[in-house]
């Protein structure tokens, strides 16, 4: 069956400028770090993407090393794409990455213009695209000068391969110094990619400051801390959970009795909200005007409807907020 999108896709999703650009980004985009390598139901996968853009995401978000294995989840978007989303090519803002070990030696890693000009090639091969919307530096890379991946960045946009560039994981200085070169070589960064969560808060400590200071755009990934922020956990480690699945990045261990807590805490603030604490987790981070787009992943389609039925609640009373930081600090 060929797959045809919702007439109504464009109608309840919020869609916010993104820094001093002319690009403007889904209040919700999705990641495809999880749930879409080759140890997962391609048809899963499918069914994600399309309640995705029926939902009115329009932007979903990858990079060289998803999988697993790495370069799988491009790969699997890639037939997808190719099978069902052609058509709506121009609708879609799509997003790669290159800064972790992608291959092995000393060019499949870090921040060198070989690497980075290099993996972007074999991310529009495995994705069968021509270019893509944004390409990022993953990850700061202590070691090649800034000046070096700030001009790959700025050579891949000259190139035709990415329309807008970013930077991800910088920490604030750093990202102010690389958005000054990227303006200085005539490629504006468009936008930096930071975990923020309730649980994970360091970009308040100035990167959000700095990016709004200079006209670039922000998409929080992780927003609900790969899954803690939600009632997920409320009642043990459910077995198709990411923290049952073997996960180095969530697991059984960070599940504190001490965050837990927390989290029961912020569910019954929720629930008085008449929303899920997923919902709540995500208008969370929206709120205020620092943050473009909330970057969350999903394991099921019904994950995407409650991201999406946050819109309908996003206001915080002061009360509200000052509750929350109680139980934050
Ligand atoms: N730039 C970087 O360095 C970097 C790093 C990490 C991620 N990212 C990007 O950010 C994206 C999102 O990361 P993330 O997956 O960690 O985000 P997240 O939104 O914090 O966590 C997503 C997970 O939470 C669970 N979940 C989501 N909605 C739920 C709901 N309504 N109820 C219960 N559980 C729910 C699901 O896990 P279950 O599997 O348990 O269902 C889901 O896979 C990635 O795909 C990637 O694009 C970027």
């Amino acid at each position: 069956m060929v797959y045809q999108a919702n007439p109504a896709r464009y109608e309840s999703m919020e869609y916010r400028r993104c820094g001093r650009s002319g690009l403007k980004l889904p209040a919700i985009s999705l990641g495809l770090w999880h749930n879409f390598g080759d140890s997962t139901l391609l048809d899963n996968s499918r069914q994600l993407l399309y309640r995705a853009f029926d939902s009115g995401i329009t932007h979903l978000d990858l990079a060289n090393n998803y999988g697993p294995p790495p370069g799988s989840a491009e790969e699997n978007f890639g037939r997808i794409l190719r099978e069902d989303f052609l058509p709506y090519r121009d609708e879609l803002i799509i997003s790669s990455k290159a800064g972790y070990t992608m291959w092995d030696g000393p060019y499949g890693d870090w921040g060198s213009r070989k690497y980075l000009i290099s993996s972007l090639d074999q991310s529009l091969k495995r994705m069968g695209l021509e270019y893509v919307d944004i390409f990022y530096h993953h990850r700061p890379d202590p070691e090649t000068p800034l000046e070096e991946t700030m001009r790959a960045l700025d050579t891949v946009v000259r190139q035709g391969k990415a329309l807008y560039v970013g930077v991800s994981n910088y920490p604030a200085e750093l990202a102010a110094q690389a958005i000054d070169i990227l303006n200085d070589l005539g490629t504006p960064c468009l936008i930096h990619q930071p975990r923020y969560s309730m649980f994970e808060r360091w970009v308040e400590g100035g990167l959000l400051n700095v990016l709004q200071e200079k006209g670039v755009g922000s998409i929080a990934f992780s927003p609900l801390a790969g899954g803690q922020l939600t009632d997920r956990y409320l009642d043990g480690i459910p077995a198709d959970s990411r923290a049952a699945s073997g996960s180095k990045f969530l697991n059984a261990d960070q599940l504190t009795e001490e965050k837990l807590e927390k989290v029961r805490k912020l569910n019954a603030i929720a629930q008085r909200r008449g929303q899920k604490l997923s919902q709540m987790a995500l208008a969370w981070v929206l709120r205020g005007d620092k943050v473009t787009s909330v970057l969350i992943g999903a394991s099921k389609t019904s994950q995407i409807d409650d991201a999406v039925g946050m819109l309908a609640n996003r206001h915080f009373t002061a009360e509200e907020l000052a509750e929350i930081e109680a139980i934050l600090v």
